[in-house]
């Protein structure tokens, strides 16, 4: 019922030119996924990006939009300037946003708000520190993000949206989240959607693990019926290893 989805974050890695690099070394390799297929490249590589997956089933998303249509935010990226470039999805909240940026869960709610209505798709990133986990209360932490982001979504938004489950901890660290520690928190996370909405809006939601994830443990992660994908940093940025994660997500 839910379409798998594996975005790569390239976070600020690839300049324009070696990033069209790779989208010709990875095209032929994840031409037959039976996922969905995203990358979401810095803000000046979306151009050649843009370009270079024309004709292929990759799909293109960005890193972060602001809440406002246009005006004096220096260093801010419109969804209009995204759709033109032919962005579909578009990476809000990301821990690093949050945690050197100034990312709060109100910024976050007003990107995503404004992102759905340009007709962007969120992928809203939730997930805790180590501290969080250690002292047992990740379910409520994730669940009070949660809550926080869609503030003021209706029902027919949050249905299209994507969510991204990444445990600060596991973000770069090579240390995963274990498929059991990743399927509870995610539950957690769907049934808040269903606390705030209803059940069959929760079980439309797509929702993403990220942290770590890379060819080897992709197939064990994926085979939790809750888990519908990944968001891929480091491995992202290899062809080979991606292509292998959104094989594994084909099956
Ligand atoms: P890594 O896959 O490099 O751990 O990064 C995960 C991430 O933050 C994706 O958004």
């Amino acid at each position: 019922m839910r379409k798998r989805i594996i975005a790569g974050n390239w976070k600020m890695n690839l300049t324009p030119k070696q990033a069209k690099e790779l989208i010709l070394e990875l095209s032929p390799k994840v031409k037959h996924a039976a996922c969905e297929v995203v990358v979401c490249p810095p803000a000046v590589d979306l151009q050649a990006v843009s370009e270079a997956i024309s004709g292929t089933n990759i799909v293109l998303g960005a890193q972060n939009v602001h809440w406002k249509e246009s005006g004096a935010y220096t260093g801010e990226i419109s969804a209009k300037m995204l759709l033109e470039l032919g962005v579909k999805y578009v990476i809000i909240g990301h821990s690093e946003r949050r945690q050197y940026f100034g990312e709060t869960d109100e910024t976050v709610n007003m990107r995503a708000l404004f992102a759905l209505e340009s007709g962007l798709v969120p992928i809203i990133c939730v997930g805790e520190s180590l501290e969080t986990r250690e002292s047992g209360t990740t379910n409520e932490f994730v669940s009070n993000q949660i809550k926080a982001a869609l503030k003021g979504m209706s029902k027919e938004q949050v249905k299209g949206i994507v969510i991204a489950y990444e445990p600060i901890w596991a973000i770069g660290t090579g240390k995963t989240a274990t498929s059991a520690e990743a399927y509870e928190a995610i539950s957690a996370i769907r049934s808040t959607i269903a606390d705030i909405y209803d059940e069959s809006v929760a079980n439309l939601v797509r929702i993403q693990y990220g942290g770590s994830m890379n060819s080897r443990n992709a197939s064990e992660l994926l085979a939790m019926e809750n888990i519908d994908g990944g968001l891929i940093g480091g491995a992202s940025l290899k062809a080979d290893d991606f292509a292998a994660i959104c094989a594994a997500a084909s099956k």
